[in-house]
């Protein structure tokens, strides 16, 4: 349960850090099962790269359909310009996702334990739907940026709801791209929305052309074990890995099924 004073600081600062939140067991079950999913994983001829810098994120038919499956994007840097790779299959992956924490057996059990959804309430949803889970590993020397969003673009309902659960795998610091946060940013309206075009693909609608506040972000540097929970419209930032070490996360996201969930969401499950 969260106190009204952590209630109070996401409501006064877009999100909120608990230490301690998911136990050694939890993460070793999740970080285990990751490296299990890997290696049973037979990479497509076609590689589907996720580009970490969001507003270049690829629109192919892999990415757009794993809304309710466990698919697996690799590193930008993981591939190189023939298609070859430069790492080993285990330190290629970017991320893991979007359905596991329905699924996956093991993701599903951790992820009920956490319930998420009896937080979600406490910040105002009033029927919690949980979608796109992500594995995030932030691969050693090539995990590459995130650049500076908000999640509601890409999650979008009316009126908006969308909350993140983001919790530390492994110690995340300033060297191995870390969250940063525009503390306070969460009150500034949402600046795009990225959704399915009619065409195919996807496109990026702008919805307001001021400028981000000059503002600089906090580095929301963590132990392994802590969770951060961020607002939808808050913005927020993560730098490239320039560490020898992965900097594994989790993240899952809450909407409200009171509220209206945008046909034109790049996410649609039927699960
Ligand atoms: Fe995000």
């Amino acid at each position: 349960m969260l106190t009204s004073i952590q209630i109070e600081t996401f409501e006064k600062n877009g999100y909120l850090v608990i230490e301690d939140f998911i136990d050694q067991r939890q993460r070793n079950l999740l970080m285990q099962r990751a490296e299990e999913l890997i290696d049973e994983f037979q990479p497509p001829s076609k590689h589907s790269v996720f580009s970490t810098d969001e507003q270049e994120r690829t629109s192919d038919d892999y990415f757009l359909n794993s809304g309710d499956k466990i698919r697996f994007f690799f590193e930008e840097k993981a591939i190189d310009k023939n298609g070859s790779f430069t790492v080993p299959k285990q330190k290629s992956i970017n991320k893991i996702g979007h359905a596991q924490h329905i699924l996956d057996p093991v993701y599903k059990e951790v992820i009920n334990e956490l319930n998420f959804p009896k937080l979600g309430k406490q910040l105002g949803i009033k029927t919690p739907r949980a979608l796109q889970s992500m594995h995030i590993f932030k691969q050693p020397s090539i995990g590459g940026e995130v650049g500076l969003h908000q999640d509601s673009c890409f999650l979008y309902t009316k009126p908006m709801s969308c909350i993140g659960f983001w919790f530390a795998l492994e110690d995340a610091n300033e060297e191995n791209g870390c969250l940063q946060a525009m503390t306070g940013g969460h009150k500034i309206p949402l600046k795009k929305r990225f959704h399915l075009s009619e065409n195919g693909g996807t496109e990026f609608d702008l919805l307001d052309d001021s400028p981000w506040p000059e503002k600089p972000l906090d580095m929301l540097e963590v132990k392994a074990g802590t969770l951060i929970i961020l607002h939808g419209q808050l913005p927020h930032y993560s730098a490239a890995n320039k560490s020898t070490k992965s900097r594994q996360a989790f993240s899952l996201h809450l909407v409200d099924q009171e509220c209206h969930y945008a046909e034109d969401n790049w996410l649609q499950s039927d699960l």
